[in-house]
């Protein structure tokens, strides 16, 4: 399969519209050794196939499908590769972009949990009102360990897999998640047998989180937060990373320090990565510690092939 990532960055973007901290203000001004990156989402097809699957639907979508070519084939005068949308959670970041496809011809197949097509459906009503446009064909993402595959997309399979993390805002469970709000995947190719686990946002490895990066060849996992108390100490934001659901990558029980009991050949990526993050500064020590670990950082436009 090949793993294209249209957008490597958290909620905002980077850089953030109204953000003048180092890494936005040094980025723009070329001061910073970084790459603008947009919002957070993957594009998976098989080998040799047009049809993919788009994870998340990200406000950056049509940025992200004008930037590569493979998601309009243009085999007819309407056309594209997306063959279906799976959900990570209900967020503004993934969420939102589904507004952008409402073009379509014939209701958008659309896999996500229940709890995110009740999100979807209130807070942040995008499937009603996608509806007066091209409709939503709504598939049940179930939570019991089943495999789902996306129709026209040959040889991959999905699991998706609940994760202790945040459901958004306007979120009748922000504060009482419930199994669903957010979900990781397994990516599986079923023709090279090589698997990749896909979680953008994290609070916590469980051991069954674990387990499933343990049995992935690649992992995209979350990558928003270098330390717990980052926007707090920029003065950004009172919100920690833990209290928001992201495992921070530094210190005790962080994700340097789960990655390094992954088996050796396992391939290590950060995704869905936030502004105010210091491993964006490609000269930072942050990102030298993490190039010692054999932890690589997502960029747009970058393709893994598994
Ligand atoms: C998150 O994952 O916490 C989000 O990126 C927040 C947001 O989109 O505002
Ligand atoms: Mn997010
Ligand atoms: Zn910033």
């Amino acid at each position: 399969m090949r793993i294209t990532i249209l957008g490597s960055a958290a909620g905002g973007g980077f850089p953030q519209w109204n953000c003048n901290c180092r890494n936005c203000a040094g980025v723009r001004s070329g001061s910073v050794n970084a790459k603008p990156r947009t919002q957070s989402s993957i594009f998976v097809q098989p080998d040799g196939g047009h049809e993919g699957v788009l994870f998340n639907a990200s406000p950056d979508i049509l940025e992200q499908i004008r930037s590569h070519g493979a998601l309009q084939p243009a085999r007819a005068l309407r056309d594209t590769a997306i063959a279906g949308v799976v959900l990570m959670d209900g967020q503004i970041d993934h969420a939102t972009g589904l507004l952008m496809l409402r073009e379509r011809n014939g209701k958008l197949p659309l896999w996500c949990t229940d709890p995110v097509e009740e999100d979807l459906s209130q807070g942040l009503p995008v499937l009603r009102v996608l509806s007066h446009y091209c409709g939503v064909e709504r598939h049940r993402i179930t939570l019991d360990g089943g495999w789902f595959s996306v129709p026209g997309v040959a040889d991959l399979r999905f699991q998706a897999l609940p994760l202790s993390s945040k459901a958004a805002p306007y979120s009748p469970h922000r504060e009482q998640p419930v199994a669903g709000d957010n979900i990781g995947i397994t990516l599986h190719d079923q023709r090279s047998g090589k698997s990749a686990f896909y979680a953008p946002g994290l609070g916590d490895i469980t051991p069954a989180v674990f387990e499933a990066m343990r049995s992935a060849d690649a992992v995209l996992v979350d990558g928003t937060f270098w330390t717990d108390d980052e926007m707090p100490k920029l003065g950004i934001s009172s919100k920690h990373a833990r209290e928001i659901g992201h495992l921070p990558q530094s210190g005790p029980g962080g994700m340097i320090e789960w990655m390094a009991q992954l088996p050796a050949t396992t391939q290590r990526h950060l995704i869905h990565i936030n502004n105010t993050n210091p491993i964006l500064d490609e000269d930072s020590p942050e990102r030298a510690i993490l190039t010692r670990a054999d932890i690589h950082v997502c960029e747009d436009r970058m393709t893994l092939k598994l």
